[in-house]
């Protein structure tokens, strides 16, 4: 996976899968019987390990993506939230205004240890096997939890402080996006070895403002840890992003995650030299085993033999069938260049 994204010669197409541990799974819903709260999953080093090996030994994928959330650092610079089983992320305070601004501090790393321990057994528990991989929410992603203090179909709040209170949330992209970098640098530091951004409301904004709210934010995470830690892949993906991929093609990244919006031989050109990743519906999951290898052969197909990281458009859906995902994986390693 690592060479892929480096655009380096590979024998096939390595992959992974976003959400790769979850719901659909029966061992990680027997799991979160005995242990209901998600905070508590996903916040004990040795929940976090099992679970995120749950799928490893299942599919073996080529890449283990760490089990967290983009909330879980809210905590390491101030921002406090619960997670409900139904609506997702709460957020109890927000930040509106320069008043709020207050609550954020510099990060402290101790309130997220559990984060370093994990991938540090992670990359043990793995070895050559597959790459670990660390990740982040960008900036707006973030913000738009923060602002809005939980889920939201239209982002009216935060999308109106753009207009009303630009100054302020452009103070917030900036305090968040530097915690970021730091937090970025500690995965990398404790065994991640490729680190997502996770831009996934990015898609919500119009390209026009995604170019001022979304992007330099993404750029002052990435330019610091590529600063700091050189040589480690960085993939950007954005929920929705068929109108801004040329736009996200322009940053340090090494590779670009596709939605299942575009044609892969679209986003292929679309994104000029990087590597691409994802792409397949992750609906196809729930269709015949012959449809998911067509849709997996295919977007192989148009991907190339180079730079290409194979994923789905977004994360594994609750009730996708288990042996469907397994499938997924066994037909990936035959298609070798
Ligand atoms: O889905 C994406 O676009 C990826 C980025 C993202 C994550 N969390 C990463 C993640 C987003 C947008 C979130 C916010 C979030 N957190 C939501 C979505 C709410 C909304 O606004 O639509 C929810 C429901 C949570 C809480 C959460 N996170 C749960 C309940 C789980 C467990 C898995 C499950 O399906 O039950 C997670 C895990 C999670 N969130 C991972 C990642 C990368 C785990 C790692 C993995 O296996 O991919």
């Amino acid at each position: 996976m690592v060479r892929a994204a480096r655009k380096e010669r590979v024998e096939r197409a390595p992959a992974w899968m976003m959400r790769q541990a979850g719901r659909y799974m029966k061992e990680y819903r027997d799991l979160a019987v005995k242990h209901p709260s998600f905070r508590e999953r996903s916040e004990t080093t040795d929940l976090i390990c099992e679970i995120t090996l749950q799928p490893f030994r299942a599919f073996q994928p080529d890449g283990v993506i760490l089990f967290s959330d983009i909330l879980t650092p809210f905590p390491a610079f101030g921002i406090d939230f619960e997670i409900d089983d139904y609506k997702g992320p709460m957020l109890e305070k927000t930040i509106r205004s320069a008043e709020d601004l207050k609550m954020l501090h510099d990060v402290d790393l101790s309130k997220v240890e559990f984060v370093g321990e994990s991938l540090s057994i992670l990359r043990r528990e793995v070895g050559d096997d597959a790459a670990v991989l660390g990740f982040v929410g960008a900036p707006w992603t973030l913000c738009t939890y923060i602002v809005e203090g939980q889920s939201t179909s239209t982002y009216k709040t935060i999308k109106s402080m753009c207009f009303s209170a630009p100054d302020v949330l452009h103070k917030l992209l900036s305090s968040v996006a530097d915690a970021l970098a730091v937090y970025v640098g500690y995965q990398i530091d404790s065994g991640a070895q490729v680190i997502q951004v996770f831009d996934s409301w990015g898609g919500q904004l119009p390209p026009h403002m995604w170019e001022e709210w979304s992007k330099p934010y993404i750029e002052r995470v990435v330019r610091k840890v590529n600063e700091t830690h050189p040589g480690v892949p960085i993939t950007l993906y954005a929920n929705g992003n068929g109108g801004l991929l040329e736009r996200m093609a322009t940053l340090p990244v090494d590779t670009i995650g596709l939605d299942w919006t575009i044609d892969m031989a679209d986003g292929r050109r679309r994104c000029g030299d990087k590597a691409v990743q994802g792409n397949v519906d992750p609906v196809v999951l729930f269709a015949d085993q012959d449809a998911i290898e067509k849709a997996v052969r295919d977007v192989c197909a148009k991907a190339g033999p180079t730079g290409h990281v194979l994923n789905l458009g977004h994360g594994v859906l609750v009730g996708t069938p288990e042996e469907n995902v397994k499938h997924f994986f066994d037909v990936s390693k035959t298609i070798t260049y």
